[in-house]
């Protein structure tokens, strides 16, 4: 490999490595919103006759980053393809979550090297989480010559000048900037989507939980000014949009950092987009530390505001959620569950939880199960810990054995499966309204959609209902769908 690829990269200008030190300072720093993205001139029609591919690991952030850079691609003239073959410039945004993650994309990566040789011209990039872990990009440099740029989420609005580089140079260009106090607020963006979409409330995350990697990766809480969010919220609205979800990996922290002396928050801001023309509200993710009263009371309002909350938890037991800096204890997460019940009767409540965090021990982890069957959650997303390279957890001794993990995600996940079962069979013969979005994926001649609550439901019905809210009678209530028949005739809305 070209040696020069990697010789030229001063890593100490690029990465920001995991420090709470450094990020206790970095809540003060200013946000800057930025209005200046642009396309240099001579990069206006670079893509055209071309096609880009953009591979997405991650969560709905991911998601929304790739619609970003789809709409920087789109505005060089590229063309979206879904087959590689068929790529100009393929970029793979990553995720950094767990090692399975990171692992999934070095295959990949692995993956693409003949394509690589065989087309010379095209070009590979990186981007996403795990761009910015200096062991992963030092990786990449050492052992993927075939790739031809690496940038971080940060420097997305940086894509036509770092394509530009890559595509008039030999060498690898990595841009990964610590720099994180901005954000860029006139990017385009060509959403997947002609009625769900997603908009951005804030990015990045201040919590540091002692297992994870987002605080690194995503840099410090930053809220958008809910003048433009309201703003893009009205514009979905005008274009027909039947659903938003609000983004950000912590969104009850939403307004904490801006110039803020009414203490406006998320409890302020859904109350704003409760009175848009738009039926379904969502946002995701919260956390329980900075879930409000004032939030509560408007979640209560109901209307758009869809009855379902994403609650995650964790762990059911105190020590361990004290050793995650997780901010609450097991007793304050079921208060909280029990206040938002109270405002909200008819929500659904799904939730993540990790086992096997170091040193868990068979009562702790009972803990949890009982937590789990106290709130009888709608549906949970369950982990195995996953050290994360520079987090103090991974700096933890472990003493539980890999087979210990796996066997009390096999239990947990057991109770979690007749939980959802037991939840949907509340649904039979009821019924509910669903957003419409696609043929199923098993089956092409059944639609499929969600309720308010977040339940899969699959019908029969022509492909003229896909992006309509329609009312559909449960017939059969599984473990993870509804099977239901669609209402002509529309009866009572139910949940
Ligand atoms: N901001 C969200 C979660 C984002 S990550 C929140 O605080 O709830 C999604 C989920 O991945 C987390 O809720 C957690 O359950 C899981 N997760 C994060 N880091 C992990 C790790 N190191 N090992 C295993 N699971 C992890
Ligand atoms: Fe990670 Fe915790 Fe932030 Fe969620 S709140 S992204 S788990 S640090
Ligand atoms: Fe993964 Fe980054 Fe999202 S680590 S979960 S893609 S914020």
């Amino acid at each position: 490999m070209d040696e020069s690829k990697f010789n030229k990269v001063d890593f100490s200008k690029y990465f920001q490595p995991p420090s709470l030190k450094a990020a206790r300072r970095r809540r003060r720093e200013t946000v800057h919103i930025i209005n200046d993205f642009s396309i240099p001139g001579d990069m206006k029609t670079i893509g055209r006759g071309k096609k880009y591919l953009v591979e997405t690991y991650g969560c709905q952030m991911n998601e929304h980053d790739t619609e970003v850079m789809a709409g920087i691609l789109e505005e060089m003239g590229y063309q979206e393809t879904a087959d590689v073959n068929d790529a100009d410039v393929i970029l793979i945004n990553t995720c950094a979550i767990r090692e399975n993650a990171e692992n999934k994309v070095f295959g990949e990566i692995g993956h693409l090297k003949p394509l690589k040789r065989e087309k010379p011209d095209l070009i590979l990039g990186i981007c996403g989480c795990m761009a910015q872990e200096e062991t992963v990009v030092n990786r990449i440099l050492q052992k993927h010559p075939q790739v031809d740029l690496i940038f971080g989420t940060h420097n997305i609005h940086r894509l036509p000048q770092l394509l530009k580089e890559a595509l008039f140079s030999k060498e690898m260009i990595v841009e990964v900037w610590s720099k994180e106090g901005d954000i860029v607020e006139n990017l385009p963006q060509s959403r997947h989507g002609h009625f769900q979409a997603w908009v951005n409330i804030m990015y990045g995350c201040d919590k540091f939980c002692t297992y994870c990697i987002v605080p690194y990766t995503r840099g410090k809480e930053r809220s958008r000014h809910p003048e433009e969010i309201i703003e893009e919220v009205r514009d979905l609205a005008r274009k027909g949009y039947q659903e938003i979800t609000l983004l950000g990996q912590n969104v009850n922290a939403y307004g904490k950092d801006l110039q803020n002396p009414e203490n406006y928050g998320l409890g302020n801001l859904m109350d704003e987009i409760r009175k848009i023309g738009i039926p379904r509200v969502r946002f995701t993710t919260s956390h329980p530390k900075d879930f409000d009263d004032h939030l509560i009371e408007v979640l209560g309002k109901g209307g758009n505001l869809c009855e379902h909350i994403h609650l995650p938890v964790q762990s059911g037991n105190s020590d361990i959620l004290k050793i995650m800096g997780r901010g609450y204890t097991r007793e304050r997460y079921l208060d909280l569950f029990y206040k938002i019940k109270k405002a909200v009767p008819n929500a659904s409540f799904t939730t993540d939880i990790i086992v096997g965090f170091p040193n868990e021990t068979e009562e702790q982890f009972e803990d949890t199960l009982s937590l789990v069957r106290e709130c009888r959650f709608d549906g949970a997303y369950t982990f195995i810990y996953s050290p994360r390279a520079g987090t103090p957890a991974a700096r933890m001794q472990d003493n539980v054995p890999m087979e210990v993990k796996k066997e009390r995600l096999m239990r947990l996940n057991k109770l979690v499966d007749e939980l959802a079962a037991e939840s949907n069979a509340r649904y039979q013969d009821q019924v509910v309204e669903v957003l419409v979005e696609g043929e199923s994926r098993k089956n092409s001649e059944v639609l499929s959609g969600h309720t308010r609550t977040n339940k899969v439901v699959n019908f029969r019905g022509p492909n003229s209902l896909i992006g309509q809210l329609v009312n559909v009678k449960i017939t059969d209530a599984k473990m993870w769908s509804l099977d239901g028949e669609w209402q002509k005739e529309p009866e009572v809305a139910g949940r």
